[in-house]
């Protein structure tokens, strides 16, 4: 058990990864401040951790900031002792220009860096994303690990993309020129699966529900990594303590990246008939540049049409003892949660 003295400050608590990582910080002992755009939505929070039947949540304290002002931020990182800035902004849609995503992630990061440092916070961990890795490479990559950066201005990138690549560089830029005595790490998801607590959650979920809800014809020709939600929080908390973590960046991934086709026959031998509308075969890539005319969010991806990225999670296994679950599994928990919750 950590010591309860030590105060956790969770940015984005209504987030999937946000709830998860109040969940096990709650779950080991810490209390847990955690900021979310407005105070209104608290009682959504404690909803999805009693939905997921969290621990100490008397323990849990809430504070109003939001990624695009500087109010209330300096008070939500006075008095702690870690801070896991989970909080992104993650637009439905691509924005109109890409500053408006590029310079709220820049900035929120920078920000809460730097009011750390001067609060003498001990270690910052900012969750980043595959998006920092994957993307903008004009040569073919073997291996995707932490030692790729995606290139913000080669081939491709969005500007979601560009705006998390700007921003982890941001952060590690800062921390070496004027970061003093603030440690900072860094985890970078993949497409993030696992159980849902109540109806917000991201893209990747919308995956699965799509597949069972038999909104796709057939499976777009696309392949990405996937993470369960429970082993990316994990990851920060170890991320957060453990001194090897210092200075380093971690992909969460539980390879092999999975195709949607594989996804979909997964659903189908495992759930049956609840999966009964899962697609059998690849919907052809024409079909989906067609779709993506009228379809802003499919236009993202075909750039990606057809590309299986090899990933590696060797830093995060051997330097912090990290054991996610398997990919299959990460997506079964989101099927069993949606079905459960009544959502396909
Ligand atoms: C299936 O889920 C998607 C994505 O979450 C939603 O947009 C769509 O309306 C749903 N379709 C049906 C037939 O329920
Ligand atoms: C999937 O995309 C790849 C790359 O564009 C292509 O070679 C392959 O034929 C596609 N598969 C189908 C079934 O369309």
């Amino acid at each position: 058990m950590a010591d309860k003295g030590e105060l956790v400050l969770v940015t984005g608590g209504t987030g999937f990864i946000g709830v998860y990582c109040i969940f096990q910080c709650l779950a080991a002992g810490y209390r847990v401040r955690t900021t979310i755009r407005s105070l209104k939505r608290e009682n959504d929070v404690k909803k999805m951790l009693e939905e997921g039947e969290a621990t100490n949540i008397d323990r849990l304290s809430f504070a109003e900031a939001d990624l695009s002002k500087d109010d209330g931020w300096k008070e939500a990182i006075e008095g702690c002792t870690y801070v896991l800035h989970v909080a992104s902004p993650f637009p439905p849609a691509p924005p109109k220009h890409e500053d408006d995503l590029i310079i709220p992630a820049r900035e929120g990061t920078l920000r809460v860096l730097r009011l750390a440092r001067d609060a003498g916070v001990k270690r910052v961990v900012v969750t980043s994303s595959f998006a920092a890795i994957g993307y903008g490479h004009t040569k073919k990559i073997e291996v995707y690990d932490e030692k790729t950066w995606t290139n913000p201005d080669g081939p491709g990138p969005s500007a979601y993309i560009k705006s998390k690549a700007i921003a982890e560089r941001a952060a590690w830029d800062f921390i070496e020129k004027e970061g003093g005595a603030l440690e900072l790490s860094t985890v970078l998801p993949v497409g993030v699966f696992g159980p849902v607590l109540g109806p917000d959650f991201s893209i990747s979920i919308q995956i699965v529900q799509r597949l069972l809800n038999g909104s796709f014809p057939g499976a777009p020709n696309l392949s990405f990594g996937v993470v369960d939600v429970r082993d990316v929080a994990d990851l920060h908390l170890r991320a957060m303590t453990d001194p090897k973590a210092k200075g380093e960046r971690f992909l969460a991934v539980s390879p092999p990246a999975m195709t949607i086709l594989e996804m979909s026959l997964a659903l189908r031998e495992r759930l049956g008939k609840a999966a009964k509308k899962a697609p059998t075969r690849i919907l052809p890539n024409i079909v989906l540049r067609l779709i993506a005319v009228f379809d802003k969010a499919v236009s993202l991806v075909l750039p990606e049409l057809g590309e299986i990225k090899v990933m590696s999670n060797d830093k995060a296994t051997g330097v912090l003892g990290w054991q996610p679950r398997s990919n299959v599994d990460a997506i079964m928990a989101t099927a069993e949660s949606l079905i459960k919750y009544d959502l396909v």
